[in-house]
């Protein structure tokens, strides 16, 4: 028998350690079903995800399931066993890739495919140093605690072998749209940072970034800085790490990879995929070259992994490839992504509250400012605004960036247009409240 909300919640409290937060903690959901972009709670009522990246092509997507299913009860093995399923599926991740990205590793998390992104690339370069952007998050392992500002700063601090660069954000950062060549002057950050690091008689491993920063506050990178970062990044004899495991897959639509955004001349040596990868089962993986692969192998460690790559795991992740084809979901977040900015822009318009809105295809983030001059974080009200939609329309949203000030939208790729229409609705609702009746919210913020 199913517990009580309430005994659920007692008991999380007693077993689970208290650092592991719930969404909306004055008052969690407990959802015990989901199908396509619905969560649904213990009395029926329905949610609309518009926050669950992970469950890329629907929840409990019934191919998926059914393939799991299958493969479960065939065979799940250890990766020291030939399995076509792993061959087969690095074979069609190598077909999003540009050719060059033909070696796979395959793990078990985010977390672990960043990991070994840091372990190649230190073994190929033989150097130790890694440049992080500003903000970033890249997993919750000691390795990528210390290579994520978001986190260090609440803990240990910086080591001597991490550099931050500045966070390439137009709307807020050193550099905006105002300025001529924004790509180019972020990239140059890089390049001094890379100065002072020689300086200090260091060598540079990795320039290591999400190609969308999400942590940052869904930022949107401007044109020509993958490039020129990499470029500077070889010079030192680096290498280009691109996090993709909150934006592969076809999230941003015109691209199966968010670093394709940078255009066909740009081409990282490391990516790490995860989230989507699996729809929701733990499967994650790194790509890179067979240069990189060749240095990692010349240790003569070998690399094992127990789970990674399992014949189910890769079952699973050859089925969400097939149903992203099968229901052209690429398409859909062009089409439904283009549609909600178009929405969220012209909401823009009328609440001057909206300071910014940008995204690419279902990759979107509103960000809140109490005035649009000096751009100060209407934290409050994003806070505000997530709990109004839950409470009163029972939609999920959830904010992002170094305030929390930024609405972001990244719900499963089967969101709709209707969806996106409605959520624009109930935001301008609650936006338009506030405005007419003053509601309560710190001074700051209104
Ligand atoms: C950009 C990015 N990289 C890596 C990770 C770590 O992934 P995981 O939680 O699967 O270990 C996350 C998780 O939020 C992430 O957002």
């Amino acid at each position: 028998m199913a517990l009580q909300k309430e005994e659920t919640l007692a008991m999380r409290k007693r077993l689970i350690g208290q650092s592991c937060k719930l969404f909306y903690s004055e008052d969690p959901l407990k959802i015990v079903r989901a199908r396509g972009q619905y969560l649904f709670d213990e009395n029926g009522k329905r949610y609309l995800d518009c926050i669950s990246n992970v469950h890329h092509v629907g929840h409990c997507h019934p191919d998926i399931t059914k393939a799991a299913a299958a493969q479960m009860d065939l065979l799940n093995t250890n990766s020291r066993f030939l399995h076509d399923n792993r061959v087969m599926y690095a074979d069609r991740l190598s077909a999003t890739l540009p050719e060059k990205l033909c070696v796979f590793y395959f793990v078990n998390s985010g977390s672990e495919a960043n990991d070994l992104a840091l372990r190649l690339a230190q073994q190929y370069t033989q150097h130790e140093d890694v440049i992080v952007l500003d903000h970033a998050y890249h997993g919750h392992l000691m390795s990528l605690i210390d290579i994520s500002p978001y986190k260090f700063r609440k803990l240990a601090g910086q080591k001597e072998w991490v550099h931050v660069a500045p966070l390439p954000d137009t709307y807020r950062g050193i550099y905006r749209d105002t300025h001529p060549d924004p790509g180019q002057a972020y990239a140059d950050t890089v390049k001094d940072l890379i100065e002072d690091v020689h300086n200090k008689g260091r060598k540079i491993s990795a320039f290591f970034a999400e190609s969308l920063p999400s942590v940052g506050g869904q930022i949107i990178f401007p044109q020509g800085y993958s490039t020129k970062v990499a470029e500077y990044v070889r010079s030192a004899g680096g290498v280009y790490v691109a996090d993709e495991v909150q934006t592969g897959f076809g999230r941003v639509g015109s691209h199966f990879w968010a670093f394709e955004l940078q255009g066909e001349g740009f081409c990282p040596d490391i990516v790490t995929m995860g989230k989507p990868m699996g729809n929701g089962h733990p499967l994650a993986c790194v790509a890179t070259t067979a240069e990189i692969a060749g240095a990692f192998t010349a240790n003569g460690v070998e690399y094992f992994n127990t789970f990674g790559g399992n014949p189910v795991s890769c079952a699973i992740g050859l089925e969400v490839l097939n149903v992203i084809e099968k229901e052209d979901l690429r398409g859909n977040a062009t089409r439904v992504g283009a549609h909600l900015k178009g929405l969220l822009t012209k909401l823009q318009s009328q609440h001057q509250i909206i300071g910014d809105v940008r995204g690419v295809g279902l990759f979107v983030g509103i960000e809140l400012v109490t005035d649009r001059e000096q751009k100060t974080p209407a934290t409050k009200t994003a806070a505000w605004v997530v709990k109004r939609l839950k409470e009163e329309d029972l939609i999920c949203v959830s904010t992002d960036g170094p305030w929390e000030s930024v609405l972001k939208f990244k719900p499963p790729m089967c969101f709709s247009m209707e969806d996106a229409e409605l959520v624009v609705r109930c935001i301008h609702r609650i936006l338009s409240d506030l405005e007419t009746n003053g509601l309560k919210l710190e001074k700051e913020d209104i």
